[in-house]
């Protein structure tokens, strides 16, 4: 914990903190050897001149050694001879050392702006997710806990449940889903007692719950119910709150959930449990590998009827307003990489905290192409993490969190 925390400070690049603590102590050494500049024909046993003596040496024009300047490194043979080109500024003088690379890189991510979406279920022991390689569903009572403790070990301290759900549990309104004796409030009461200062997101929607797999209550014509669902939606979310939640996250798109859940929190006394709304959700094919996870497929159709065209960018507009509006705390886009664009809107557009969630189909992208030998994984994680927040996002979801803030911290 305290390691992440410090080296958040001492090393912001994000791109090699290991070869930068190893350029730290190269520049060290170099600088002790340095600071002596004395030829090498001069007596150790020469007498220390006084500060006067030196300068009157100087003075009189007898400047003492330094090093000559170094020479001018050669140009392969065959390098053509041209003329300088004037050039009123040149960019690449900026980036021409690690050191002033990072001194003037503008993004820096730490530990502290991932969130780390876990996978709970009933079983004791963890089960692997094929879509996911490295994600597993965690058992909720062992596997949950420990995963946790390795995240706060390096600094990420931020977490979001989802559950899945036993199929006889499921049902067509989705009541399971304020059951307080629920997996997700088991989970987080658990995890309150064992982490008391850990920061928990929940997810607020329907559909691990629902028998149709969809987010809200589906008429037998197949309309998904905007009001009723918001009904249950309130009821989810003050349950996650009495669990403990800190922060309840409504992942649905019903219109107006923002509002009619802040007035059901403050109404039980949450008053301080905040509002995390996925403001611009798109109906995306990057969700597979999180729905196979979760067996949440919906079991007909799509949900192109509450979650956001890919083809719209103003519509993200008229959703961050009804959100801000409403009460939200936090505005969400998802997904992340093919969404960038939207993430600068909502910076542009909001001054709350914008979050972007890396899903599941990005993180196995980045996974299969490393496991084919096509990326390098540590690499092309860092560098995704860094442009989503580069683009404006100031949290981010993603299942690369523990790993990346590992590389972070210098431990991998
Ligand atoms: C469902 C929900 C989904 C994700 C988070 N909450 C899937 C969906 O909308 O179908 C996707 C996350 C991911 O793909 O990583 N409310």
């Amino acid at each position: 914990m305290a390691s992440a925390v410090a080296h958040s400070i001492t090393a912001p690049t994000c791109f090699a903190p290991k070869q930068s603590v190893a350029a730290r102590s190269a520049v060290a050494r170099r600088c002790r050897v340095s600071c002596i500049a004395e030829p090498p024909s001069v007596k150790a046993s020469t007498p220390t001149p006084t500060i006067e003596e030196s300068e009157a040496a100087v003075v009189a024009g007898n400047a003492p050694w330094a090093p000559p300047p170094a020479a001018k490194p050669r140009a392969p043979a065959g390098t053509p001879s041209v003329s300088t080109l004037h050039l009123p500024s040149r960019p690449r003088r900026n980036r021409k050392s690690l050191a002033l690379r990072n001194a003037f890189q503008e993004t820096v991510i730490t530990p502290a702006n991932f969130i780390l979406p876990l996978f709970v279920h009933e079983g004791e022991k963890n089960s692997p997710i094929g879509a996911m390689p490295g994600c597993q569903r965690l058992g909720w009572r062992h596997g949950l806990i420990e995963e946790v403790y390795k995240a706060r070990d390096v600094g990420v301290n931020s977490v979001v449940l989802f559950p899945k759900v036993p199929d006889a549990l499921k049902s067509a309104t989705a009541d399971e889903c304020y059951n307080e004796d629920g997996l997700v409030h088991r989970s987080i009461r658990l995890l309150k007692d064992k982490f008391p200062d850990l920061v928990i997101y929940t997810d607020v929607a329907l559909d691990p719950y629902n028998s149709d797999g969809h987010d809200g209550i589906c008429r037998e014509d197949g309309v998904i119910m905007n009001d009723e669902t918001v009904h249950q939606l309130c009821k989810q979310a003050v349950s996650q709150a009495r669990a403990g939640a800190d922060v309840v996250s409504p992942s649905d798109m019903m219109d107006g959930r923002i509002g009619a859940i802040r007035t059901a929190l403050d109404a039980e006394g949450f008053t301080d449990v905040s509002i995390m709304a996925y403001t611009a959700k798109y109906a995306s094919a990057f969700y597979g590998p999180f729905r196979e996870a979760l067996d949440s497929n919906p079991r007909f159709g799509d949900k192109k009827t509450y979650q956001m065209n890919p083809g719209n960018y103003r519509e993200a507009l008229i959703e961050t307003r009804a959100d801000e509006r409403e009460g939200a705390d936090i505005l969400m886009v998802k997904p992340a990489m093919p969404y960038l664009d939207v993430i600068r809107l909502l910076r542009d557009s909001s001054p709350l905290p914008i979050s972007a969630y890396q899903v599941s189909g990005e993180y196995s992208m980045i996974k299969a192409a490393s496991a084919a030998g096509m990326l390098d994984e540590r690499k092309a994680i860092l560098e995704s993490l860094l442009c989503i927040k580069r683009a404006g996002a100031d949290v981010i979801l993603t299942y690369f969190a523990l790993q990346a803030a590992r590389y972070l911290c210098g431990e991998e």
